[in-house]
């Protein structure tokens, strides 16, 4: 059963039918394609969302599916029901799983119970379907008409903030995969830890990704900018310390400035304006954020076109 948890769980070579079929099914917001056609999909959420919901509801509906929206909190498993039981069930009624959660091994033991696809909508530790939605659309910028992910090798991609994040791990795995160069800028405290290394390892790819506190260092000859929030789901209670830790890597003109002049602004939103970057940033001709949280729709269809291929 293949399933997609982390990033490396579709090989380099399978990225450009992945691709494609993403472009296609945005062409025509996929009426010619209905491959989840008499299937249902559970939708689970143990945190907060509104793009990684709604895209995925709106996804599965025009693959043809049917989408079934669970809220962990009115599930039994909050009342102590096991993810084993919980995943052994769902099976019998589903025919693939989405889950957001806390916790990459909750994940990892959904898939491990389940007898169908189960796909990360983010855990703690990674945020597979943003990044590829987000390769998607710096591969259209690259490769406007057919989104080749070859176009994205070499281009310089630097994330600042939080880099121990989800969505940091995220971009080192992404960048690895399609041969991106990945600089991260933050607090030292905050650098990215050796699990993403391992990680890498495990996957065959080379250590892509070098890591600063110099943020003017890092943007210098960018050709991508991105950030996240300073303070992920789950991390309430440090946030007064990592606001105050993170302000010298804010997003601002002046920063941008050091970047390429045809440089992007990226962030897979809710952004905090203000915060990780300024509300000028956001609203700059330089900002794609809303191309790529349209992307998560045909992305993430795609994705589930393709793992409903791999059953076949
Ligand atoms: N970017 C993203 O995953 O947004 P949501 O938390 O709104 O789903
Ligand atoms: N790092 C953020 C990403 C939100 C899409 C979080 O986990 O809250």
């Amino acid at each position: 059963m293949r399933h997609f948890l982390k990033e490396t769980d579709f090989k380099a070579e399978e990225l450009p039918t992945l691709f494609s079929l993403a472009h296609d099914l945005k062409t025509d917001r996929g009426r010619s394609q209905r491959p989840l056609e008499y299937e249902s999909w559970g939708l689970l959420f143990f945190k907060k969302s509104t793009r990684t919901r709604v895209s995925f509801q709106v996804g599965v509906y025009e693959l043809g599916g049917n989408p079934v929206l669970l809220t962990a909190e009115d599930m039994q498993l909050t009342r102590g029901e096991s993810v084993a039981d919980t995943a052994r069930v769902l099976s019998r009624y589903l025919h693939g799983l989405v889950v957001r959660c806390y916790g990459h091994d909750v994940i990892e033991e959904f898939s491990n119970y389940a007898h169908i696809p189960v796909v990360n909508a983010l855990t703690d530790y990674l945020h597979p379907c943003q990044i590829y939605s987000d390769l998607l659309t710096l591969a259209e910028r690259w490769s406007p008409g057919n989104p080749n992910p070859q176009s994205l090798k070499g281009r310089k991609l630097v994330f600042l903030g939080d880099t121990a994040c989800n969505m940091a791990n995220s971009w080192i795995l992404g960048g690895a995969l399609t041969g991106m160069e990945i600089v991260l800028a933050g607090p030292t405290e905050f650098r990215p830890g050796t699990r993403i290394d391992e990680e890498l390892k495990l996957a065959g790819l080379s250590n892509n990704y070098v890591f600063t506190d110099d943020p003017y260092a890092a943007v210098r000859g960018a050709d991508v900018v991105y950030t996240d929030v300073w303070v992920s789901m789950g991390m309430e209670a440090e946030k007064s310390a990592r606001l105050e830790k993170m302000r010298p890597y804010s997003v601002t003109a002046e920063l941008m400035a050091q970047a390429r002049p045809d440089a992007c602004f990226m962030h897979c939103l809710p952004a905090h304006a203000g915060e990780e970057v300024t509300q000028a940033v956001l609203d700059s001709k330089a900002s794609i954020i809303f191309d790529e949280a349209e992307n998560r729709l045909h992305m993430q269809k795609a994705i589930l076109a393709m793992l409903k291929k791999f059953q076949a």
